[in-house]
């Protein structure tokens, strides 16, 4: 029987990582009878607050982990590092054939690190993906993540485009569209299931479901990278712009710690307030999901939100200079705003003016069967 350990740490993973999870642990015995895999569930514990994790497993079905390696915030050297340590340690007790990781985050790069010092091979999920920008963290895991794994799974030809160039053979590198589609189109259903009655929702939010959260169009934003949030020239920027647009359309704002944090220390909250943004605390899958799903305009710098919101046919303007998500843009609702308050106010009315996408795609193999394509990928996979 082959060990896989599955690994997530923050937010953005937990998506990318349930379908997979889910299909793994329900692989049929061999002939033989024996069971063929044994998915090990390892969560970081980048994130910890219940509103950015907890909430996740419970909403996307996940398993409890069989490992949480509690390694919280810190500096990216000194988070790096600890999970570094910790995942070691899990390494040397199971003994896995393989490594799994997904996304770009400090907990990818880390674990991927600790399997290929102890020469565990190690498979990428959302491999190949290039913003060409190395002053994104983000950046420099995905880059030093690819190096080190052995499987490369892509998302859009870009990736495949990008490890090809990076010297990496053929054969490691499959293209099987967006896991975190399958999460998005089976979550989609849920949401027409009538939700259980004791649910808890956020004032002002409706309780998860199929229905518009207010009458009429309205806009959603989501900010966390260091390079808009941490920068206060540029969050001033943001904010006026939508204390603007919160005067032409209702604007809701979920808003990430770090960004709380940041306005707050810069009082800019009470600006947001009163121009009527309705600020809300981090929110869960299905909670947020209902949000942007029927918005007339997605704000963000999020990358999943990018590929969503394509996926769903949501116009969708990226606050940043560049994607590591080009099919976003060519095949999808995305369009990068690198500019400052009257650029964003801009092409927010314009998006507003030309009304709701029609005719619109998915780019190719973003079909909701990326989990089994992967799985059958690692159990053919042989060292
Ligand atoms: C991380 C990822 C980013 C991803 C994002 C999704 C890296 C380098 N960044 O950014 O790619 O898009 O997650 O949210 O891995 N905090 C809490 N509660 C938590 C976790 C964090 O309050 O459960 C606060 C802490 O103050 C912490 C700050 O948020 O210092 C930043 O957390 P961190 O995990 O370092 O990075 P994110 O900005 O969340």
């Amino acid at each position: 029987m082959r060990t896989l350990l599955l690994v997530a740490g923050a937010r953005p993973n937990f998506m990318k990582l349930a379908p997979l999870l889910r299909l793994l642990r329900a692989t049929p015995p061999t002939a033989e009878g024996h069971q063929a895999v044994r998915a090990v569930f390892v969560h970081t514990g980048q994130h910890y607050d219940h509103a950015l994790s907890g909430n996740f497993l419970q909403q996307l079905h996940m398993p409890l982990p069989d490992y949480h390696l509690a390694v919280g915030s810190g500096s990216h050297a000194e988070q790096t590092a600890a999970a570094m340590v910790a995942f070691e340690r899990v390494c040397l007790a199971e003994r896995p054939h393989l490594v799994v990781v997904v996304g770009d985050v400090n907990s990818t790069l880390a674990c991927t690190l600790a399997a290929a010092k102890l020469g565990v091979p190690v498979a990428h999920v959302e491999a190949g993906l290039r913003s060409f920008d190395r002053r994104m963290p983000e950046e420099v895991n995905r880059v030093a993540t690819d190096a080190l794994s052995e499987l490369l799974f892509v998302t859009e030809q870009s990736g495949v485009d990008n490890l090809m160039a990076e010297g990496k053979r053929p054969e490691q590198v499959h293209l099987v569209g967006n896991v975190m589609i399958d999460t998005l189109v089976e979550q989609l259903a849920l949401l027409e299931q009538p939700p259980p009655a004791n649910q808890p929702h956020y004032p002002g939010m409706p309780r998860p479901g199929a229905s518009p959260p207010c009458p009429g169009p309205y806009a959603v934003i989501t900010l966390h990278r260091p390079s808009n949030v941490d920068q206060p020239v540029r969050l001033q920027q943001i904010v006026q712009a939508l204390a603007q647009l919160a005067r032409r359309l209702p604007v809701f704002f979920p808003m990430h710690p770090r960004t709380r944090r940041q306005l707050e220390g810069q009082a800019l909250l009470p600006m947001l307030a009163a121009a009527g943004v309705r600020l809300l605390p981090p929110l869960g899958y299905a909670e947020f999901l209902t949000l942007w799903k029927d918005a007339a305009l997605v704000l963000t710098d999020s990358g999943g939100l990018q590929e969503e919101t394509t996926y769903l046919g949501v116009p969708c303007l990226t606050l940043r200079e560049n994607t590591e998500r080009p099919v976003t843009l060519t095949h999808g609702t995305n369009r990068l705003v690198p500019g400052g308050a009257a650029d964003i106010l801009a092409q927010a009315l314009a998006v507003l003016e030309s009304g709701p996408v029609v005719g619109h795609t998915p780019p190719p193999w973003w079909d909701g069967r990326t989990a089994p394509r992967i799985v059958q990928h690692l159990l053919a996979w042989e060292p």
